[in-house]
């Protein structure tokens, strides 16, 4: 079976981190590299920890740093004292720390636009950080859209939002780059705050991991497990936001989904970074996202834990 091609842009992040894990476990796709963003951390870390968690797994895959702060909105990680991520992004996780000369000596825009024309549009794109990489991408390269076949990513709500009343962090933290990307033409799948919050992982799914004695299973363990002490006291469950932006991508049937025409607004007084989701189609626009909005959580931790059992695949 032909494997469809991924990049995954990402600010990791522990859901960033099972997202990434699962891609590299999934015997449909090949990740043909990983970079970075600003984000949920500083892009320092958010770059150190793909590095780390590349080299434990043992893989030696492109892994480049992208932009350190939005196009425009001035959010900035410096130093986080939320523990959604904990310190360093990824929990109270420690991997070995991999050599810094490892990274790829291009940006992401850059490494981004190089593998698309290589691939002749069968790229696909796992975005589960603010966009910012892809807007520049896409801002420096006007045939990028026509070269890439589907952008999935995690961000926006078609209600609700969890920075603001109405604004879900990825988009908040770079509205601007998010409208460059969602108004691209490029097809594109939304997996917003209304599903991901409904995908939370329990406590026997991470025994389940741990008892497989792989480094993939340790990893997802525990990071599931750091999220259970986050919960218990009294932040967030163990949401995976960003792993399920990618089984849209090869477990749809875990999920419904319905085309709307979707905007980000980046004006708004008390709206900056909202996602506006024409589900009413009072608009009149074409429908220009599929947007996902149920979700059959038994089958999205199931096909999450079969698949980081398959094991990380290689060559
Ligand atoms: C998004 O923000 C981060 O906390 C997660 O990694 C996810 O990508 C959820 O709003
Ligand atoms: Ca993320």
């Amino acid at each position: 079976m032909k494997k469809r091609p991924f990049i995954i842009d990402c600010d990791t992040g522990t859901d960033d981190a099972i997202a990434i894990i699962a891609a590299l476990c999934s015997p449909q796709v090949e990740v043909k590299a990983i970079t970075s963003v600003n984000g949920n951390v500083n892009h320092g870390y958010t770059s150190r920890n793909n590095l780390d968690l590349v080299e434990y797994l043992g893989l030696d895959l492109p892994v480049a740093k992208g932009a350190v702060q939005p196009m425009m909105s001035g959010f900035v990680q410096v130093e986080t004292t939320d523990l959604t991520h904990g310190r360093t992004g990824m929990g109270d996780l420690e991997l070995p720390r991999a050599s810094r000369s490892r990274f790829d000596s291009r940006i992401a825009s850059q490494l981004i636009y190089d593998m698309a024309v290589e691939l002749e549009g069968e790229l696909e794109l796992l975005v589960i950080g603010p966009m910012t990489n892809i807007a520049i991408a896409l801002l420096q390269y006007p045939d990028l859209p026509g070269l890439v076949k589907h952008i999935w990513f995690m961000g926006g709500a078609a209600r609700g939002g969890n920075v603001t009343p109405t604004a879900e962090f990825n988009i908040w933290a770079d509205p601007e780059a998010a409208q460059v990307v969602i108004r691209s033409g490029i097809p594109m799948t939304m997996v917003g705050l209304d599903v991901t919050e409904k995908a939370i992982m329990v406590e026997e799914d991470a025994r389940k991991l741990r008892i497989a004695g792989t480094r993939e299973g340790e990893v997802v363990a525990l990071l599931l497990e750091y999220m259970f002490r986050r919960r218990d006291a009294g932040g967030e469950n163990a949401l995976m936001h960003d792993a399920l932006a990618f089984a849209a991508a090869v477990c749809p049937e875990c999920l419904t989904f319905e085309e709307n025409f979707v905007d980000v607004e980046c004006r708004g007084q008390y709206t900056y970074g909202h996602t506006f989701v024409d589900r009413r189609k009072k608009t009149g626009k074409a429908p220009n996202v599929s947007v996902a909005l149920g979700l059959d959580t038994t089958a999205f931790r199931k096909w999450l834990v079969d698949t980081v059992l398959n094991g990380v695949q290689r060559g």
